[in-house]
């Protein structure tokens, strides 16, 4: 037995009539699986006496959201959950897990060693741990296959996918769907007498070797050579072994030490980040009424965020600047939501509910009844100004306005508005509605209510929120800036722009950063360095080569030419971008110096590390953490490394200060030293 002081959490009520026991498990919010949870069960358990059957329900909204993810870094106590499900297969009644609300990670375990499920339609079923750096460790890798096949068990194991109740019960996961009251329901399944039925008895039904094949090929795709996925697949794929307690055991082994892993710890300090970011320190006002949302500006992010709050289930309002250019806007989110509802990921019904849900409008008065209007317009101050004052001369007090800007100072651009206190920033990503990433950027201006106002919008949303202070670039594109430019001093100093994506991408990154200036565009970036020619310091280091590739028509992929050729989908290593680095190496007097591909990762990290801390000083982050929770969502940093702040907190300050080191002396005049050692002094403790 593990002994150990860690806190407890929860409490488990029994109640016995007419022959049948209810376990309540009561550990608000969410219900997590804590020690005093586990111990509560099997200590009610055991006051189980003569009884016809029992039912496990969880107190408030939910079953149980998942095991206690605090208690995880440290050696777990008796008893473990394992023992949990063990008292319940060794109980001589029938055990119901009657399912309201999530059941996920270990609660969807324990309701797996129980003898039925019974589920309301809506409810949430899945086993994320592998999205937690882990495998399910009690036993979920062995009896879930039992149920739904070892090909499903893996798309839903390796996905971290979450069910409906609906759907859990037509692949055979849930036995039945409540209607109405889940206690209800699962008294009335016990009013006939029950036999037990025990999942780990029960065979693996046969699955066809092609439909296993796709569905490890699909985990390893998506797993991209995580260790815990690999695992997660090779248990699985041994719960057709014939002997459950030896496949049991080896679950656990791997479980208990990929728990500890470093995947698993930055995936749990990212989980808890997140959480964190949602929150603002000393923020009490009540956020403002969110329902009808209006939209001005119907391009690429407009579109996005429509399509973002119509699938939210919010009534839009979409406002352009003429016909022509509305019906296109209209007509786009007609057929990216055709293609959707295509794909299967949106039901026919769905479609015809959120198209009724949009209206466009060229009339701004249209907006009016509208409690929150978001502006995705031309990023100039000379459009977004008048228009805000529009939209402030129209709206009812009440009312919100968000501006979407990437780069412009909202400050400047409230500061002659009458209401800007109700105005704050909704920086969203590209595509809005796929992207997960929102930052809510707090003006001098913006009240507190109209601040809960956004981040209410972020969970009606189901996005990540992460709160800014005005800043060019606020959090992420600033410290994507600093990134960006770090790798492009790199080409210049020597390395090849495929080189540097490809040591980004060993390192874990989805993409390199050229690869994705290419997918972006380069045109943008160009415009505002053109915009910042007459004020940037001719001292500072600048690099031409992507004014060079602007000039010479490389915008991209969208010219089918940028830092890469694309000949076809896949980019190429293009020799006409090999000249235009060769010629301003040449007039820079650069020698091209040779670097390996761990000098590129150290030197890209470590420019995002100090911007982070410039930023972090400035108050433009709340913490640290949030920095993490921007760069991961927003970036593409790989979430087992934690984000940029948790990779460097785990480095050794000499490693740092050398890198530090370097990065001064790559930028040159103009670098600002952030104070990075105490920044991650606060990740450490
Ligand atoms: P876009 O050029 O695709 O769309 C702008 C739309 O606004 C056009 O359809 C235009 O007709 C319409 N518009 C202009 N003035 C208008 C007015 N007075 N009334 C009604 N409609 C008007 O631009 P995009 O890319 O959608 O960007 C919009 C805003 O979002 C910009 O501020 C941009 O910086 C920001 N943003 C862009 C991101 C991106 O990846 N494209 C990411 C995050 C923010």
């Amino acid at each position: 037995m593990n002994t150990h002081s860690a806190p407890s959490h929860g409490t488990v009520h029994l109640h016995i009539e007419d022959g049948i026991a209810v376990l309540t498990i009561d550990n608000p919010p969410v219900n997590a699986g804590s020690h005093a949870i586990r111990q509560g069960v099997i200590e009610a358990l055991n006051h189980c006496v003569q009884i016809r059957g029992a039912i496990l329900i969880g107190a408030g909204r939910s079953f149980i959201a998942g095991s206690d993810l605090r208690e995880f870094g440290a050696p777990l106590m008796w008893p473990e959950l394992p023992d949990v499900i063990a008292a319940c297969e060794a109980a001589p009644f029938p055990i119901i897990a009657a399912i309201h609300g999530v059941a996920l990670g270990g609660g969807l375990e324990l309701a797996l060693g129980c003898d039925y499920r019974i589920a309301t339609r809506d409810a949430a079923l899945g086993l994320p741990e592998v999205s937690l750096g882990m495998v399910p460790g009690a036993g979920g890798t062995q009896r879930l296959p039992r149920l739904i096949g070892r090909a499903a068990a893996i798309d839903m194991i390796c996905g971290s996918v979450r069910i409906s109740g609906e759907d859990a019960q037509a692949i055979g996961l849930v036995d039945h769907l409540a209607q109405g009251d889940v206690l209800a329901a699962a008294r009335a399944f016990l009013s006939q007498p029950k036999a037990k039925r025990i999942v780990a008895d029960l065979a693996v039904p046969p699955t066809g070797e092609a439909t296993l094949d796709a569905s490890v090929s699909k985990a390893m795709k998506k797993g991209r050579g995580r260790p815990n996925v690999a695992e997660a697949i090779r248990l699985v794929m041994a719960a057709a072994e014939p002997d459950f307690a030896v496949a049991l055991a080896d679950e656990r082994a791997v479980f208990q030490r990929l728990r500890l892993s470093d995947d698993a710890i930055a995936l749990r300090h990212l989980f808890f980040s997140e959480r964190r970011a949602g929150t603002v320190d000393g923020l009490t006002a009540a956020p403002r009424p969110i329902g009808a949302i209006g939209v001005v500006g119907g391009g690429t992010m407009g579109q996005g965020i429509a399509r973002a709050c119509l699938a939210a289930g919010l009534p839009v309002t979409l406002l352009e600047r003429d016909p022509d250019a509305l019906q296109r806007s209209l007509a786009a989110i007609d057929a990216t939501l055709q293609d959707k509802c295509y794909r299967g990921r949106l039901s026919p019904a769905g479609m015809v509910q959120q198209l009724r849900a949009l209206t466009g409008t060229v009339q701004m008065a249209d907006l009016g009844a509208c409690d929150l209007v978001i502006e995705a317009v031309f990023e100039e101050m000379s459009v977004k100004v008048p228009l805000l004052t529009q939209l402030d001369a129209l709206l009812p007090a009440q009312a919100v306005i968000g501006t979407n800007t990437s780069y412009l100072d909202i400050d400047v651009m409230l500061a002659d508005l009458p209401g800007r206190s109700r105005v704050l920033g909704l920086h969203f990503f590209s595509p809005a509605d796929v992207m997960r990433l929102l930052e809510i950027v707090r003006a001098k201006a913006t009240s507190d209510d109209v601040l809960a106002t956004g981040l209410r919008l972020a969970k009606y949303l189901s996005k990540q929120p992460v709160v800014a202070r005005v800043s060019e670039g606020f959090i992420g594109n600033r410290i994507y800036a600093a990134y960006r430019r770090r790798a492009e001093l790199l080409v210049l100093e020597g390395a090849a722009p495929q080189d540097v994506d490809a040591a980004m991408v060993a390192f874990g990154f989805a993409m390199g950063p050229f690869a994705v200036a290419d997918m972006s565009g380069l045109d943008i970036a160009w415009a505002m360095r053109k915009r910042q020619a007459t004020t940037r310091d001719p001292d500072t280091r600048y690099v031409t080569i992507p004014d060079d590739l602007c000039e010479a028509g490389r915008l991209g992929r969208k010219t089918r030419a940028g830092w890469y050729d694309y000949p076809a989908q896949t980019p190429v290593p293009s020799v006409q971008v090999d000249g235009i680095i060769h010629r301003a190496r040449k007039a820079t007097h650069v020698v091209p110096q040779v670097f390996d591909a761990t000098t590129m990762q150290r030197q890209l990290l470590i420019a995002m590390v100090n911007e982070a801390a410039c930023l972090l000083a400035e108050n433009v982050a709340q913490r640290p953490s949030d920095v993490d929770v921007a760069i991961a969502n927003g970036y593409g940093f790989p979430r087992w490394k934690g984000g940029p702040l948790w990779w460097a907190a785990q480095q050794t300050d000499a490693d740092i200060t050398a890198d530090l080191t370097a990065l001064k002396c790559a930028i040159g005049h103009g670098y600002i030293p952030g104070p990075v050692f105490e920044t991650l002094s606060k990740m450490r403790t």
